[in-house]
């Protein structure tokens, strides 16, 4: 008879989107004329710039012809894309990375879901609270972070790093147990905040001291606007032997539909003779055939001089509507973070809220989607996330809306 992976059913309740869907639903199907402006889940709304659409049309007609047509991808990705990557996100900002330690995929959710999978199983996690939920969520699956607390809302094995307004939003190093695998993620999904290079590097000095590796989220590097904010971990001295990085074409270039990322593993990165890259090698090998040609020739056009200027322009356009949603927040005498190096903004619940019942006030009295503080851990109780990927007009009528509440 078999049995299931009982680590499934420890996971308490369904998934924070799930649940505001839900609520969502509801309250359009009770009031059909209202008309419901989502700022809540971090989706994109532009479409995709004239360069990557001519890169797709154009590997497109490639796969027509014989001489052209393309089938399985090699393992780590095709060449041309890891060589950008290399040279754009990394040589040309003094970071030493390969491109055979990059690992493409088809977006960050995956890779930051299966790095784990080459972890022993009694490794320790350590993540911020808030925290993107699929680092908690795919280590339950595999049976790493022992018994849930409904009343804490923690598991008793993970490490837990509270990042609220009293440590503007930055993690502090693990004072008691030294956690095996911390992930950090900045520009921060939710609150928003990012740490300066010399926060990060204590970071790095700190994994390489105590045997730690560091999984390193930086999905939404392309919004940081400030210069002593790193864009990748590798601007860090030692970052080579403890840091693996997660990248996301999503955010930078609209793929949330069209699927797109990479996992950077430098070869340094090794517990004892065993190099992490090779295992992850083995894992993509195994498990994974790899992100069509066609993605993969889209993401090329990323960093085709077209493609930076127009995407420029893009992630100019959200964080328009980023400073639009701070600045209309802040005159209305919310307090505000985040919306200066990333496109969400982190407000603080009015009137000692809870931020589901926030969420139900904002919803049934301004029509607006937001995010709920606490469903990203504890320490986001009292916190609201609002997204800056929403188009001007909508953004503008939200901000409207809520001023007028
Ligand atoms: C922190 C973080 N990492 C990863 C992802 C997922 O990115 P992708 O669309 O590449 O799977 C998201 C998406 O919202 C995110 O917020």
């Amino acid at each position: 008879m078999y049995q299931v992976n009982e680590n499934y059913l420890k996971l308490p309740g369904s998934y924070l989107f799930s649940n505001i869907g839900k609520k969502v639903r509801a309250y359009k199907n009770a009031n059909p004329e209202k008309e419901v402006i989502s700022l809540g889940i971090g989706d994109v709304t532009q479409p995709l710039v004239p360069a990557i659409i001519k890169a797709l049309h154009s590997a497109v007609d490639e796969m027509a012809v014989a001489e052209t047509f393309r089938g399985y991808a090699p393992d780590l990705g095709y060449e041309f894309l890891r060589n950008a990557i290399a040279e754009n996100d990394y040589k040309q900002r003094g970071c030493q990375i390969a491109a055979d330690e990059i690992f493409i995929s088809d977006g960050a959710k995956c890779d930051s879901g299966n790095i784990q999978e080459i972890f022993a199983k009694d490794n320790t996690i350590a993540v911020c609270d808030p925290v993107y939920p699929v680092y908690v969520d795919t280590n339950v699956m595999a049976g790493r972070t022992g018994t849930y607390d409904a009343k804490t809302e923690q598991w008793s094995d993970v490490v837990y790093m509270p990042c609220t307004a009293a440590n503007g939003f930055a993690p502090e190093l693990p004072k008691g147990k030294i956690p095996d695998i911390i992930y950090l993620c900045f520009p921060n999904n939710p609150t928003g905040a990012t740490i300066t290079k010399a926060q990060l590097q204590e970071w790095v000095d700190f994994a390489n001291k105590n045997g730690a590796v560091i999984i390193y989220d930086a999905a939404y590097e392309a919004y940081i606007s400030e210069a002593d904010v790193p864009h990748s971990i590798y601007e860090c001295e030692g970052a080579r032997t403890c840091a693996i990085e997660l990248r996301s074409f999503s955010k930078n270039a609209g793929f949330t539909g069209v699927r797109l990322g990479f996992t950077v593993i430098p070869k340094e990165l090794k517990r004892g003779e065993t190099a992490l890259h090779a295992l992850w090698a083995r894992r993509h090998g195994t498990k994974y055939n790899g992100a069509p040609y066609i993605v993969q020739r889209a993401g090329e056009a990323v960093y085709s001089p077209e493609g930076k200027v127009q995407l420029k322009e893009q992630v100019g356009y959200y964080m328009q509507n980023a400073k639009t949603i701070k600045d209309g927040l802040s005159a209305a005498g919310y307090t505000v973070f985040g919306g200066v190096n990333a496109p969400y903004i982190w407000l603080q619940t009015p009137d000692k809220m809870t931020s589901w019942e926030f969420f139900d006030f904002l919803l049934e009295k301004g029509n607006i989607v937001g995010t709920p503080g606490s469903g990203f851990g504890p320490s986001g109780e009292g916190y609201f996330r609002l997204t800056a990927f929403g188009t001007h007009e909508n953004t503008l009528k939200a901000i409207e809306r809520i001023k007028a509440l």
